[in-house]
């Protein structure tokens, strides 16, 4: 059965590459000719060893195998418990349409249609990223571009001073207006437009903002440690244009967009089979397509004439889920006392309930917590010097990602990486041990990451299509996709066997693809909408 490896037959024949690689094939064709599965649900009892993908390279003290049976009992998320979560989170989406102040916002954006693949324009984007500030020129040249190619972009990335994330409201949008003003005149745009003829700017906002307008967002919650006073509560489009009309910048903010939806859209621009734009990275969301009626979407207000276009027009709404703050309450998620902690640690405690177990900010934070739990019972690293295992925040994902892809022979890449970030030199067992909740770690994410996918597919009947995802854990993570994958078939019940053996490969009918450029290329895609949409004279969730 394919997912049930037989790591011991692995491990003993470690020493003998080639009658581990005739083993390995008879595996193989044993799998997909004889006993290929009819259900992938085919995780039931089995110990951590039997579930993980992982070749064993040394014995664990009886003690450390105790508490990584414990690990695997309260990190593994069964497919009966992936049911669970997927049933609730459908009706947190749907409660998210249906009243404000829900779990789940379920944020207007007011982009009312897929786009064609032939928008045109010059438009410059701004991405308020967590780490960086991004400043794009996107010409968009449609179907009509030279050799397929339908947009050309030219950026500047400047890097955000941590020390912004705990600023105020001025100091943030002041850097942000310095840093358009110095790329406006690095480019020579400062000569080209003029206050009275602005360059049209796209903004994305990858945080939980309301929208009224396509050109309005009011902070909800800063999420992602973010923690700037004065902006929650208010206006962050207007707080920008303030500091533009200040500096008179040639400059007009038509849009602002959430990174999902720019992410959607941008992939859609060049992929008619996108269905939904997601991000798996340092946070976690996801944006899709809603129909725009009274019964799809209660919650929102629009007058008499505008219901009557939507419904002549029949179109649809992006939908900004900020599935993040799913089951801030706890219901259903599986919480460990690591995400307890983090919770309690964090700016704000009490939300963000899912991102807090999935995203690319917190696995390595929790990896760290429970070495450092180990280190408390005196189970691991004795006699070391672990001050740099005690700093909050040391290890990103990118740490736990190149323990599991640590393919040298005696894990070299794995001792340099501790011995490098933590000055710690581990022994064969704590190598062991750490690779293993690495794993483990990695592989609670991506399936519970399915689930919000599966949510939408379920609720709005999505059967087929591509889910452009974005994000250094779905990009950068070597075993991500396929996990995700995995846990979206057995969820999705692809029983089948053809559909379980390619969604073993991400290639079932739901696929997750790799995202265009949604904060440059998507958030300029909407701005061309948007001024396409105000010509035809559909003002809907438009200034007047
Ligand atoms: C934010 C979302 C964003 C996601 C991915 C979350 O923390 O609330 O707005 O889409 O991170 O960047």
């Amino acid at each position: 059965m394919f997912n049930l490896r037989p790591v011991t037959v692995f491990t003993s024949l470690r020493p003998f590459p080639n009658l581990f690689v005739f083993y390995f094939l008879i595996i193989n064709t044993h799998k997909s000719t004889i006993t290929m599965p009819t259900s992938l649900d085919l995780v039931g009892k089995e110990s951590w060893r039997q579930r993980s993908e992982l070749e064993k390279m040394a014995d664990l003290p009886p003690e450390l195998e105790k508490e990584l049976d414990r690990l695997d009992n309260e990190f593994w998320v069964s497919r009966d418990k992936l049911k669970e979560i997927v049933k609730r989170f459908q009706e947190e989406l749907e409660d998210g349409l249906r009243k404000h102040g829900q779990n789940i916002s379920m944020n207007l954006s007011w982009v009312l249609s897929m786009p064609t693949g032939d928008e045109k324009g010059t438009f410059l984007a701004l991405d308020l990223g967590g780490t960086n500030l991004r400043v794009c020129i996107v010409e968009l040249h449609g179907k009509e571009g030279k050799e397929g190619k339908r947009h050309t972009l030219t950026q500047e990335q400047y890097k955000l001073d941590p020390k912004i994330k705990e600023s105020t409201t001025e100091d943030l949008w002041n850097h942000v207006a310095d840093t358009l003003q110095t790329f406006l005149s690095s480019k020579g745009l400062d000569k080209q437009y003029t206050p009275d003829s602005p360059m049209p700017l796209a903004f994305t906002f990858s945080y939980p903002a309301l929208q009224d307008r396509i050109d309005h967002g009011k902070l909800v919650t800063w999420t992602k440690g973010f923690d700037i006073s004065g902006v929650e509560g208010h206006d962050v489009a207007a707080q920008l244009r303030a500091k533009i009309e200040d500096r008179g910048l040639p400059i007009d903010l038509v849009c602002l967009a959430n990174d999902t939806v720019g992410a959607m859209i941008a992939s859609a621009y060049n992929d008619p089979a996108t269905i939904i734009g997601a991000i798996f990275g340092t946070g976690c969301n996801a944006a899709y397509m809603e129909e725009l009626s009274k019964s799809s979407i209660p919650k929102a207000r629009l007058s008499d004439d505008d219901w009557k276009l939507a419904e002549k027009e029949a179109l649809k709404m992006a939908i900004n889920c900020e599935y993040g703050a799913f089951d801030n309450e706890r219901r259903v998620l599986p919480v460990t006392k690591y995400d307890e902690q983090i919770d309690r640690e964090s700016p704000r405690p009490g939300e963000q309930g899912f991102e807090k177990l999935s995203a690319g900010l917190y696995l390595g934070e929790i990896f760290r917590l429970i070495l450092v739990d180990l280190v408390d019972r005196n189970l691991v690293f004795k006699d070391q010097d672990v001050s740099q295992l005690q700093k909050p925040y040391t290890l990103d994902t990118g740490f736990l990602s190149e323990i599991e892809d640590d393919e040298t022979p005696r894990f070299e890449k794995t001792r340099a990486l501790f011995k490098e970030k933590l000055g710690l030199e581990p022994r064969d067992e704590e190598i062991e041990l750490s690779r293993r909740l690495a794993e483990l770690i990695a592989v609670r994410g991506a399936r519970l990451c399915a689930c919000g996918i599966a949510a939408i597919c379920l609720n709005s009947s999505l059967e087929s299509g591509h889910v452009a995802a974005d994000g250094s854990v779905a990009n950068k993570h070597p075993k991500f996709k396929k996990r995700w994958a995995k846990a979206l078939g057995e969820v999705l019940d692809w029983e089948d066997r053809e559909k379980a053996s390619h969604a073993q490969d991400n290639e079932g009918p739901i696929k997750l693809t790799s995202a265009e450029d949604g904060s440059g290329v998507g958030v300029a895609v909407i701005a061309a909408m948007t001024v396409e949409r105000r010509e035809r004279g559909n003002f809907i969730g438009l200034r007047r």
